[in-house]
């Protein structure tokens, strides 16, 4: 039985980088868990958001990743995951790593979707191509330059998941979106 969710793995150097440090340090919680494959496992949020206009669909996962390292110094969150899909193309946002509750989510990769492949009710869908957005670079401490290679990912989904809310289509405004 295949699980709802988004395994990804981020990026392995990054994780290789935390690992070496004297006082690197990583956690996973609030619905991810580390997997037998290096990756993550976002499991499918069921609080799906409305999905933003010109977009085909939303797909929402939770949890919560933290890497410390250099005395504080260095922190990096990624927490929430949102899958937004546009044809053969998406891209993946999440909270805000300073201001999850204030500040917009930032986009922090992009990538390509292949034709999904079912499994009864159930779509999965692989991203290749996964790069670093530009705006998204800090979260890094500019070490990756925008286009930086991240891990693939692959999602599954309840098929028609988070699509048909064509009321955003117009961008009418934050009423009437779902
Ligand atoms: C005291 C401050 C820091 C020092 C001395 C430091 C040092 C280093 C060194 C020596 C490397 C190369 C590691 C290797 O190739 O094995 C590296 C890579 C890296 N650092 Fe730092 N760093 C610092 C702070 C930070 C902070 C604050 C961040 C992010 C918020 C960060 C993110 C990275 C990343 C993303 C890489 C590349 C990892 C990879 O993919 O190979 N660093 N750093």
């Amino acid at each position: 039985m295949i699980e709802l969710g988004l395994d990804w793995g981020i990026k392995l150097s990054f994780v290789q980088y935390i690992a070496k440090l004297p006082d690197g340090q990583a956690s996973a919680s609030s619905g991810v868990r580390p997997t037998e494959t290096n990756g993550l496992f976002f499991e499918a949020d069921p609080d799906t958001p409305p999905t933003p206009a010109g977009a085909d669909a939303v797909y929402a996962f939770r949890g919560d990743v933290r890497f410390g390292g250099h005395f504080g110094m260095l922190y990096v969150r990624i927490a929430d995951p949102w899958i937004v899909r546009r044809g053969n193309q998406a891209e993946l946002t999440v909270l805000d790593p300073h201001e999850p509750k204030k500040a917009p989510r930032k986009r922090l990769v992009t990538f390509a979707l292949s034709q999904p492949r079912s499994e009864g009710d159930i779509q999965i869908w692989d991203g290749t191509d996964v790069i670093l957005t530009a705006e998204a670079c800090s979260v890094f401490n500019d070490v990756y330059a925008a286009g930086e290679r991240f891990e693939s990912l692959v999602f599954a989904v309840h098929r028609g998941a988070a699509e048909g809310f064509g009321g955003c289509a117009s961008g009418s405004g934050s009423t009437g979106c779902v």
